[in-house]
C-alpha cells in the first residue's frame, strides 16, 4: 500500500489549487500517509526539491490564490532522460505516488510517470475550463468572477463617454471565459474560435446601435486569435463609435479563490488520495454533472472538445 505520496501544480497557476492541497493533506495525513510537497512543478522534481508537510502545511493558505507550491512550465520533461532523473529522485526520497494539479500537459507528464513507475493522479487545474473529461475545471469560476467585475468596471466608463470597447479575454483558445462571460454580462458581441468575426455584419449593428441611442458597446474576444487593435480601426472608420481596446491579462488569473472553487479543490483533492491508496494511477479526475469520475488519461486527452452550441444559442436567444 502506498505510503508516502507527492503533490505538485504544473502549468500556469490557478485559484483553488491552494485548496486541492489542503484537501489532499489532510486526508492523505488522516489515513496515515506522509505527505510531500514538490515545488516548482516539475522542475521541483529535477531539482529535488521536496518538503515533507504535516496536516497543517495549508492551513493558513487554502483561501489565497495562486499556488503556495509555485509551479512553473519545463519542455524538457518531454524528453524521457529528463523524467528518468525525476523518477530517480523521487525512489529516492521514497515518494511512491503524485498528484499533479494542471491541464492537458501537466496530464501527459503525469501519465508518462505513471508508465515509468510512480502512480499519479492529474486533477484539472486552470482557469480556461479547456479541459474535455471535467465540467469544470480549478480556477475557472474564480476568473470568470474576475472578469465579470472587470468587465463591469469596463462598462460603466464607456457609457460615461459614450465609447465601445473590445476587450481580450484569456483563455489559451478555449472559448468558455469568453462565452460565459459575454453571457453573464449581457455583452453586445463576442469573437471566439467559434464564432468568428463578421466585418460587415458588426458594422451594420453597430450603426444601428449608435442610431437608437445607445451609450456603450462591449466586445469580448478571446485571445490569441484575433488582432483587436485591427477590429478597433475598422470600428472607428466604418462607424462613429469612439473605440477602446482593453487587454484584461493577468488580473483574470489572480485573486481569492470564490467558495465553489474551494468547495471543488477539497473535493478533488480527497478523491485523488482515495484513488493513489487503491493503487490507481494514470489517470485523471472530473467533475461530470456534479459526480466526481475518474479516466485513463489517454482517453481523457482523445475525448473532443466540449460542444458550446447550447450556451452560444443561449446568448443569442437574450439578445
Ligand atoms: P498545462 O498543464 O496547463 O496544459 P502545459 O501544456 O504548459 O500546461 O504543460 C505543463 C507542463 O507539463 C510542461 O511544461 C511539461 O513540463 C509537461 N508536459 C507537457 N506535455 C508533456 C509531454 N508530452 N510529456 C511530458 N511532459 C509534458
Ligand atoms: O492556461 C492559463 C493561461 O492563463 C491562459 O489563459 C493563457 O493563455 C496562458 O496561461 C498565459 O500563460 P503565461 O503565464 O505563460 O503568460
Amino acid at each position: 500500500m502506498v505510503k508516502k505520496i507527492g503533490i505538485l501544480t504544473s502549468g500556469g497557476d490557478a485559484p483553488g489549487m491552494n485548496s486541492v492541497l489542503l484537501g489532499a493533506i489532510r486526508a492523505g495525513t488522516n489515513l496515515g500517509k506522509e505527505m510531500y510537497v514538490v515545488y516548482d512543478g516539475y522542475r521541483g522534481l529535477i531539482e529535488n526539491h521536496f518538503e515533507k508537510v504535516d496536516k497543517h502545511f495549508a492551513d493558513n493558505f487554502y483561501y489565497h490564490g495562486g499556488t503556495i507550491i509555485k509551479t512553473a512550465r519545463l519542455p524538457e520533461f518531454k524528453d524521457v532522460e529528463v523524467r528518468k532523473i525525476a523518477v530517480q529522485n523521487l525512489q529516492k526520497e521514497g515518494i511512491e505516488a503524485l498528484i499533479v494539479i494542471g491541464g492537458d500537459g501537466s496530464y501527459m507528464g503525469a501519465k508518462k510517470l505513471t508508465e515509468m513507475g510512480i502512480n499519479c493522479v492529474g486533477l484539472p487545474g486552470t482557469i480556461d475550463n479547456d479541459i474535455a473529461s471535467t465540467d469544470y475545471t480549478i480556477g475557472f469560476d474564480t476568473a470568470l468572477n474576475n472578469v465579470v467585475e472587470a468587465i463591469d468596471k469596463i462598462k460603466e466608463t464607456m457609457s460615461s463617454h459614450n465609447r465601445c470597447c473590445l476587450v481580450e479575454i484569456m483563455g489559451n483558445r478555449c472559448p468558455d471565459l469568453t462565452l460565459y462571460a459575454a453571457i453573464a454580462t449581457n455583452a453586445d458581441f463576442m469573437f471566439t474560435i467559434d464564432r468568428p468575426f463578421d466585418g460587415e455584419k458588426l458594422i451594420k449593428e453597430l450603426n444601428e446601435m449608435k442610431k437608437n441611442g445607445k451609450d456603450n458597446v462591449m466586445i469580448l474576444v478571446s485571445e490569441k486569435i484575433f488582432d483587436l487593435e485591427k477590429i478597433a480601426s475598422y470600428i472607428r472608420l466604418n462607424t462613429t463609435w469612439d473605440t477602446r481596446v482593453d487587454i484584461l491579462g493577468y488580473i483574470q488569473r489572480g485573486g481569492s479563490p470564490s467558495g465553489m472553487e474551494r468547495f471543488n479543490g477539497m473535493r478533488f483533492g480527497r478523491y485523488a488520495i482515495e484513488l493513489l491508496d487503491q493503487g490507481i494511477g494514470g489517470v485523471c479526475v472530473g467533475i461530470v454533472d456534479n459526480k466526481l469520475h475518474y479516466y485513463d488519461i489517454y482517453d481523457a486527452l482523445a475525448l473532443p472538445r466540449k460542444n458550446n452550441d447550447e450556451l452560444y444559442k443561449l446568448f443569442d436567444d437574450i439578445k
